[in-house]
C-alpha cells in the first residue's frame, strides 16, 4: 500500500505546468472505438484512468500505446463488445464505452461502472437515451446486455438534468446513427466540447455543444484526425494547484491551464484574499498571511462552481477568517473529506447538502485516508498548510486523476514524498 507523506508550513514557490485533462481524455479513449483506423492523441495526462481505458480498449481488440502525454489507438479491427466487471469497475467513465461499442457494433455486454463513491451515481438517463435510439437493453443482475437490431436510428432527446456522461454516451452513439439526433439541456462542460472538437475531427457532424443543445446528423464512418490530437488541460487540477498555494502560502505560476474554464472558481480564491493574476493560458497566485471566508458556494453544473471543486476549496477556507457555507447540489454523498479535515482541527458541520465550515486559526498533521479522489486532493492541499506530519492513504484515488502529484508539488518546494507498505 502506498502513503504520501506531507509535512506542512513551507510555503510554495514555483512554476507547475497543468496536465491533460482526465474528464476530456476518457471520454475521447471511448470514442476512438468508432475510428477506423490508428488515432493518435498528445497532451494525455499520465493518470491510472487513462491506463484503465486503454486496457478497456485492448480487451475490445484494439491496439494501444502510450508514451508520456501521446498515446495510439488502432480500432481497426475490433473483435469484441463485452467489457468484463474488472475492467468496468475501475472507473466511472467506462460506461462512456457504451455508445461508443453500439455506434461502432451496434451492441455491446458491460455491468454498471465503478468510480468515486458521491452518492448512487445511477445510469438510468444513458439507458433511457439508449432505448429511444432503438436499442434493447436487458439488465440482469448487474450486466447490461444491448443490441440494435435494427441499428442505431437519430432521435430527439431531452435530458432530465445535464449530466456530463449522458450526453457524452448520446454523442457517441448518435454519431454513426441514422438520421438526425438532438440533445437539449445537454451538459455544457469543457470536456463536451473536446470530445465534439475530436469527433468532428474524425469526420462526424455535431453542432452546438458547449451550448445546452447539440445537433448530430449521423454520418456511415468514422476515420481519424488527420494529425494528433491535442486533449485539453484538466481544470480541475489547475484548481487543485491554486488551493495549494491558498493553504501552503507562497505563490506559483500555473501554466497552460484555460483560465476561461475556471471562471466561477477563481473569484473565489479572489475573495479569500489571495493575489491572482490571468495572463494568456496561465494563472499567476500569491497568497500570504491569514485568508478571509468566501460567499456561499454553490456547486452547479457548467458554467456554475464544479462540484469537482468543492472539496478542494473547502481545504484553505478550513482556517480562514469568518464562516462559509456549502450547498452541494450535484453528488448526494459529496463530504467524505470532512472527517480527515476535522480531525485535523478543521470546524465542518456537514448535514445533506449542506456544510459549514468555520475557519480555525490552524490545521494540525493526522494520519487520514483519501476516501475518493477529490476528497483525498483537498486533504492532501490541506496538509500543506499544516502544522507537523500528515500521512494520507489511499493513494490510489489519487492517482486516478492527478499526474505525479507529489513530483509537481515538490518541484514547487512542499516537502511530500510517497512511501510504500507492505
Ligand atoms: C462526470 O461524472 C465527471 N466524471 C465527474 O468528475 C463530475 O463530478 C461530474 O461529471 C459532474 O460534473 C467524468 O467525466 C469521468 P453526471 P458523471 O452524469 O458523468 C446523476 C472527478 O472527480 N445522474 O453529470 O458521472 C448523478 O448521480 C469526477 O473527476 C443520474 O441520476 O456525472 C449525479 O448526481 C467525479 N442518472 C448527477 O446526475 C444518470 O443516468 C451528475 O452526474 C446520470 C447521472
Amino acid at each position: 500500500m502506498q502513503k504520501l507523506i506531507i509535512e506542512g508550513g513551507t510555503p510554495l514557490f514555483g512554476e507547475i505546468n497543468t496536465q491533460g485533462s482526465k474528464n476530456a481524455v476518457l471520454p475521447v479513449l471511448a470514442a476512438c472505438v468508432l475510428c477506423e483506423g490508428q488515432v493518435f492523441l498528445k497532451n494525455c495526462p499520465c493518470i491510472s484512468d487513462r491506463y484503465a481505458a486503454a486496457r478497456i480498449l485492448s480487451a475490445l481488440g484494439a491496439k494501444t500505446h502510450s508514451e508520456q502525454g501521446m498515446m495510439s489507438a488502432d480500432c481497426q479491427s475490433i473483435t469484441s463488445c463485452e467489457i468484463g466487471m474488472g475492467l468496468m469497475k475501475a472507473m466511472r467513465s467506462s460506461i462512456i464505452f457504451m455508445g461508443a461499442l453500439l455506434g461502432r457494433m451496434g451492441e455491446c455486454t458491460l455491468c454498471y461502472p465503478g468510480g468515486c463513491n458521491l452518492g448512487p451515481r445511477p445510469i438510468d438517463m444513458h439507458i433511457a437515451a439508449m432505448k429511444k435510439m432503438g436499442v434493447q437493453i436487458s439488465d440482469e443482475h448487474g450486466f447490461i446486455s444491448c443490441k440494435a437490431p435494427d441499428g442505431l436510428k437519430g432521435c430527439t432527446h431531452s435530458l432530465s438534468f445535464p449530466s456530463v456522461g449522458a450526453t457524452e454516451n448520446i454523442m457517441l452513439a448518435a454519431v454513426c446513427a441514422e438520421g438526425e439526433t438532438v440533445i437539449s439541456n445537454a451538459a455544457r462542460e469543457p470536456e463536451i466540447c473536446c470530445l465534439g472538437d475530436f469527433l468532428r475531427a474524425c469526420g462526424a457532424k455535431i453542432i452546438g455543444d458547449g451550448g445546452g443543445r447539440i445537433v448530430i446528423e449521423g454520418v456511415g464512418r468514422l476515420m481519424p484526425p488527420s494529425e494528433p490530437f491535442e486533449i485539453i488541460p484538466d481544470r480541475i487540477a489547475a484548481a487543485t494547484y491554486l488551493s495549494a498555494a491558498a493553504c501552503a502560502g507562497g505563490e506559483l505560476l500555473i501554466r497552460n491551464c484555460t483560465p476561461v474554464h475556471l471562471e466561477a472558481v477563481i473569484p473565489v480564491f479572489e475573495q479569500m484574499g489571495c493575489r491572482i493574476k490571468v495572463f494568456g493560458s496561465n494563472i499567476y497566485i500569491y497568497k500570504k498571511g491569514r485568508l478571509s471566508s468566501a460567499d456561499t458556494i454553490r456547486t452547479m453544473v457548467y458554467p456554475g462552481f464544479p462540484t469537482d471543486v468543492q472539496a478542494i476549496v473547502m481545504a484553505p477556507l478550513c482556517t480562514a477568517q469568518g464562516t462559509t457555507v456549502f450547498v452541494e447540489n450535484i453528488f448526494e454523498n459529496r463530504y467524505r473529506h470532512a472527517d480527515a479535515l476535522c480531525r485535523m482541527g478543521a470546524d465542518i458541520r456537514a448535514e445533506g447538502k449542506v456544510a459549514v465550515v468555520t475557519g480555525v486559526p490552524g490545521l494540525y498533521g493526522t494520519i487520514a485516508e483519501a476516501p475518493d479522489l477529490r476528497g483525498g486532493a483537498a486533504i492532501l492541499c490541506a496538509a500543506l498548510g499544516a502544522e507537523g506530519v500528515t500521512e494520507l492513504s489511499g493513494v490510489s484515488f489519487i492517482d486516478r486523476g492527478y499526474e505525479n502529484i507529489e513530483g509537481v508539488l515538490s518541484s514547487a518546494g512542499a516537502k511530500i514524498s510517497r512511501i510504500t507498505e507492505e
